[in-house]
């Protein structure tokens, strides 16, 4: 059921995560008693998404700021200095702007893990999407941690994985395929969100290798076992994208996957990041 707030109307989307907000034109400055709902909507449902908007970059840029310092890109060349937070997600490639689309992005991740400091919001704006797929999946890590048999989470608290990301190989690839350079971090298999104090499970098959201090065997069993669970439909929204949604999720208790669609159609999105905390 729908719940109006003072300036807002958050409507869960699924029993896994993730809530419409209605009633906020993102075009428009928002006053800081609204943000402060957004934001509390958003810690409780992981992903938040607004239909229907007609935003700028700036617009995007303005949004995002309230959360924190956004992340520059850290890869490729930028356009321009105006515009060097941004990334186009998408399989044009005439935009003069820094454009993505990974294979690797339809398998679950959780953006940037492999760094030290992973972004802790990311956000998308639907430019152009195609007829048929390109949908993304979000998963909830706080069900998947919780749900693991107590054993299993005794045996892993405490324990860090390995995440790498090869922008140049196949990221897809595990062990002597991946380039050694590659940016990579250790991190808590079991992370705690700042603001909710909520534990999550932070591992995921795109990016995380191997599991520190378990013998190799025992590590990709285990893995394998925690990217099965976690990618479970029951934990699992799939957001079908309607152009104009602008939708922002919490990378330290969720991962996402896209799933795949005809390259002779267009799909672009506008992406903007917020930095993110170390993570403990
Ligand atoms: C991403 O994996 O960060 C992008 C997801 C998408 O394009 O739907």
């Amino acid at each position: 059921m729908a719940t109006a707030l003072a300036e807002i109307t958050v409507k869960p989307l699924s029993d896994a995560l993730g809530a419409e907000i209605l009633g906020v034109d993102l075009s428009q400055p928002v006053d800081a008693a609204t943000m402060k709902a957004i934001e509390d909507a958003w810690h409780e449902h992981l992903f938040i998404v607004f239909r229907g908007q007609d935003i700028s970059n700036d617009d995007q840029v303005r949004f995002c700021s309230y959360f924190g310092d956004l992340e520059e890109v850290r890869t490729g060349k930028f356009a321009n200095e105006d515009m060097k937070h941004t990334m186009m997600i998408t399989n044009v490639t005439d935009t003069g702007l820094q454009t993505a689309l990974e294979n690797g992005d339809m398998w679950f991740h959780s953006d940037q893990c492999y760094y030290e400091y992973p972004c802790k919001a990311s956000t998308l704006y639907a430019i152009e999407i195609p007829s048929v797929g390109g949908n993304t999946l979000f998963a909830n890590c706080y069900t998947a941690w919780e749900t693991l048999p107590t054993e299993l989470r005794e045996k892993l608290d405490g324990l860090k994985g390995h995440h790498i990301y090869d922008y140049a190989g196949n990221p897809m690839k595990r062990g002597d395929n991946i380039n050694p350079d590659s940016p990579q971090y250790f991190h808590p298999v079991a992370r705690t969100h700042p603001a909710t104090g909520r534990k999550a499970l932070y591992v995921n098959r795109l990016m995380t290798d191997y599991i520190d201090g378990l013998p190799e065997d025992e590590s990709a069993e285990i893995l394998e076992q925690l990217f099965a669970h976690g990618e479970q439909k029951e934990f699992v929204y799939e957001h079908v994208w309607q152009v104009g949604d602008f939708v922002m999720w919490d990378n330290r208790c969720s991962m996402h996957a896209r799933t795949d669609f005809d390259p002779a159609e267009r799909r672009m999105m506008r992406r903007i990041t917020v930095k993110g905390e170390a993570v403990v």
